[in-house]
């Protein structure tokens, strides 16, 4: 087994959505390889069951596991809220999730103390940001909301279209009306469609994305720990497992990333 340095970063997501994470790494880290495993084939996570959903992030935590990964990133926000304490003791290894980083981020950022929480049902549901920003600042005033269907608008191309422009509006209304000053973005597939929500809920409230943000904590965890990749790392440095059709994850991914990937097929 190669040294820990010398090991992959492993990002967990339901599909694609995580890719955004994948690219803030491969921005901020550009030494560090990675296995993604992205669970196409039983996304979206938003609707289902929290038993369901960690039932899920843990068999692909094993996969990741198995391919001697040096940290686990919980890129899922959905994954994230419901079941991150169970992951970090199903392993012997660095588990990190989004939630925290959003809301350092968004406590940096807020002034009125008026903070916007969108994602997923799943995510919403949990309370998992309100909880851990109200540990930190109790008198926050936090309006929390799902926006299921901008998962879809993202996954179907459809985010530059009136249709989703009139989504938005209506998803977005409380939080005109409650005049936030910060929006965390607690879903992976949020960031995608950032300038619709930026021009929808007003260009003085700061968007809090967390895929930079937790590339910020993974580079000071590799630092802290001395984890950090000693040798450049060149495409082959990253691979994608997928547990759906490849092809469509292929696609996908080339729109995002701008450049073609291979991704292969694993059944759980
Ligand atoms: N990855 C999910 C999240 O960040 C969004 C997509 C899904 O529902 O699976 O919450």
């Amino acid at each position: 087994m190669p040294a820990a340095p010398y090991r992959a970063i492993g990002i967990l997501d339901s599909g694609v959505g995580g890719l955004t994470v994948f690219q803030e790494l491969t921005r901020q880290l550009p030494h560090e390889k990675i296995i993604y495993f992205g669970d196409t084939a039983r996304m979206p996570y938003g609707p289902r069951s929290d038993e369901e959903v960690r039932r899920f992030a843990l068999q692909i935590i094993d996969f990741l596991q198995n391919q001697e990964v040096k940290m686990v990133v919980v890129a899922c926000n959905t994954a994230t809220a419901v079941g991150l304490p169970c992951y970090r003791e199903r392993c012997h290894m660095p588990v990190l999730g989004v939630i925290e980083p959003g809301v350092r981020a968004a406590l940096e950022y807020t002034k009125s103390g008026q903070i916007g929480v969108i994602g997923t049902a799943g995510t919403i549901r949990s309370s998992a940001y309100e909880k851990a920003l109200q540990a930190v600042q109790p008198d926050l005033q936090i309006i929390a909301r799902p926006c299921p269907l901008f998962v879809l608008l993202v996954e179907n191309d459809l985010v530059e279209t009136p249709e989703a422009e009139k989504v938005a509006i209506e998803y977005l209304a409380p939080f005109k009306e409650a005049a936030i000053d910060t929006l965390i973005l607690g879903c992976t597939h949020y960031p995608l469609m950032a300038d619709l929500i930026q021009k929808t809920v007003g260009t003085e409230v700061k968007l809090v994305n967390s895929a930079e943000e937790i590339a910020r904590d993974v580079k000071a965890i590799l630092t802290e720990q001395q984890l950090h990749n000693p040798l450049p790392c060149s495409d082959p440095g990253y691979r994608f497992f997928v547990s759906g059709n490849p092809h469509s994850f292929e696609e996908i991914a080339a729109k995002m990333l701008h450049r073609r990937i291979k991704a292969y097929q694993v059944i759980l």
